[in-house]
């Protein structure tokens, strides 16, 4: 015989349960985010505003997805963002194709480590709330 609480059964109850926990923690890791979407981080005009529209929060993590050696990312400041020049001195460099990257509160600048390619739409902005 099944218990039922409320003609709920227990089990149906630790379901629910387990998977709120699992929201929970879901949560105190951040979102996940695949940037560019369904395109990944591509030579594509649309990943320049992939970013409109979200709400970013510090411990939200950014998968970059690409063929590497291709492309790279680079994390950079504003000014490198701006010029699409890093001068091999970004911030940060990733390469693995498959970069998981956490961001912190406030903006923060990537590009493509390729100078054309980041003149091309391959950079994005992101603002993360706290
Ligand atoms: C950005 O980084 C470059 C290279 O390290 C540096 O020369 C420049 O002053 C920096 N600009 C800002 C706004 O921090």
């Amino acid at each position: 015989m099944t218990l039922t609480i409320f003609g709920v059964s227990k089990n149906a109850i630790a379901a629910i349960g387990l998977l709120y926990l699992l929201i929970i923690c879901e949560n105190a890791q951040g979102t996940k985010y695949i940037v560019g979407g369904r395109i990944g981080w591509d030579l594509d005009p649309s990943v320049f505003h992939w970013p409109e529209g979200k709400h970013f929060k510090a411990g939200d993590v950014l998968i970059f997805k690409y063929s590497n050696p291709l492309y790279s990312v680079e994390q950079v400041n504003k000014t490198q963002f701006d010029s699409c020049y890093s001068d091999s001195n970004p911030i940060k460099t990733y390469d693995s194709g498959h970069d998981r990257v956490p961001i912190a509160k406030g903006t923060t600048y990537f590009i493509c480590g390729v100078p054309d390619y980041c003149g091309y739409g391959m950079r994005i902005v992101i603002n993360a709330a706290a």
